[in-house]
C-alpha cells in the first residue's frame, strides 16, 4: 500500500508570467481555491496522508501561510526546496529521505483531476507493490504531452516525450505510482536537451524491465492541466460550472478529510475560523 505522496509544485511558472513572478503558480486560484489544493485533494481521496511538497527556493513561506506543517487535514505535510526546475525525477531525489524505504506517489503541482471513479481507481493504483504505474488520458494535441501506447494487457509498450509523430493519443498525465526503486532509478538519469531529467526516462526504465502499467479515469473522467493562460481560466470555468451547478465543492480538502474521518467537528470549525467569513467558509459551515 502506498502511503507517501510528493507534489511537486516548483518551477517558475515562466509560461505564466507576469502573474507568477511574485506568487508561485500552485497559490495562484483555480476558480475559489489556490490550484494546490487540487492535486492535494488527489492524494487525500487515495488515502495518502504523509505528504511532501517541493516548492521553488525561496517561496516557502508563502506555501506554510496556506498549508502550514501541522495542520488540521488529518494528514502530515513537510516541504522541501527546489533549487532550480531540473526536472520531474528530481523529485524523488530531494525527496529521497522522505520516501525512505517504502513505494511512493507523485503528482504535479499544476494537474487537475477529476471523474465518478476516480477515488475508486486511486486506491486501486495505492495497492501496487512494485513497478510503476501512470495515469493515461486521450487529447487532441498529443505531441503537447508525454505520450504512451499499450498492450491488451495495459502494460506500456512505447512512451515518448513530446512526440513529434503521433503514434498514440494517450497522454501521460502528472499522477504516477512508484515502487522504491524510483530513488535509485532516478540517480541513475541524465539531463535531456532540455537541460532537465525527464520523467519519460525514468518510466522507460520502468518499462524495459516490463514493469509500468496503465491505468484510467476513463472517458467520462477529466484531466486537466494548467500550463499556460488559457488552460487555466478554462479549467477554472469548468469548476465554476459544476459547482455552481450542484452547490458541492470539489477539491475541498476539509471536506475529503471529513468524510475520511480524519477529523472532527472541531477541526472544521477552526479551519473555519482560519479562513474567515468567505463562501469557502460557509461550505464548511455546512459540513457540521
Ligand atoms: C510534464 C511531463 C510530461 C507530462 C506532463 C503532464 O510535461 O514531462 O510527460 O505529460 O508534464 O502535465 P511539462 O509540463 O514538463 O511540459
Amino acid at each position: 500500500m502506498i502511503k507517501k505522496g510528493i507534489i511537486l509544485a516548483g518551477g517558475t511558472g515562466s509560461r505564466m508570467s507576469p502573474l507568477t513572478k511574485s506568487v508561485n503558480k500552485q497559490l495562484l486560484p483555480l476558480y475559489d481555491k489556490p490550484l494546490i489544493f487540487y492535486p492535494l485533494s488527489v492524494l487525500m481521496l487515495a488515502g495518502i496522508r504523509n505528504i511532501l511538497i517541493i516548492v521553488n527556493k525561496g517561496q516557502l513561506a508563502q506555501f506554510k501561510k496556506i498549508l502550514p506543517e501541522k495542520n488540521n487535514l488529518g494528514i502530515k505535510i513537510q516541504y522541501k526546496e527546489q533549487l532550480k526546475p531540473n526536472g520531474l525525477p528530481e523529485a524523488f531525489i530531494i525527496g529521497e529521505k522522505f520516501i525512505d524505504k517504502d513505494n511512493v506517489a507523485l503528482i504535479l503541482g499544476d494537474n487537475f483531476f477529476y471523474g465518478q471513479s476516480l477515488t475508486k481507481t486511486l486506491k486501486k493504483s495505492v495497492s501496487i507493490k512494485n513497478g510503476a504505474k501512470v495515469f493515461l488520458h486521450p487529447v487532441k494535441n498529443p505531441n503537447l504531452y508525454g505520450v504512451a501506447s499499450i498492450n491488451k494487457k495495459n502494460k506500456v509498450i512505447k512512451i515518448v516525450e513530446k512526440p513529434k509523430k503521433e503514434f498514440s493519443n494517450l497522454a501521460v498525465t502528472g499522477l504516477y505510482f512508484f515502487d522504491n526503486k524510483v530513488v535509485k532509478f532516478s540517480k541513475t538519469l541524465k539531463p535531456s536537451k532540455r537541460k532537465e531529467l525527464e520523467i519519460v526516462d525514468l518510466l522507460n526504465k520502468y518499462k524495459r524491465a516490463k514493469k509500468l502499467k496503465a491505468e484510467f479515469i476513463g472517458r467520462g473522467g477529466t484531466w486537466l492541466d494548467t500550463g499556460n493562460i488559457k488552460d487555466y481560466y478554462d479549467a477554472s470555468n469548468y469548476i465554476s460550472v459544476i459547482e455552481n451547478r450542484q452547490g458541492l465543492k470539489i477539491a475541498c480538502i476539509e471536506e475529503i478529510a471529513f468524510k475520511n474521518k480524519w477529523i472532527n467537528n472541531n477541526n472544521i470549525k477552526e479551519a473555519i475560523k482560519f479562513y474567515g467569513n468567505c463562501e469557502y467558509s460557509s461550505y464548511l459551515k455546512k459540513l457540521v
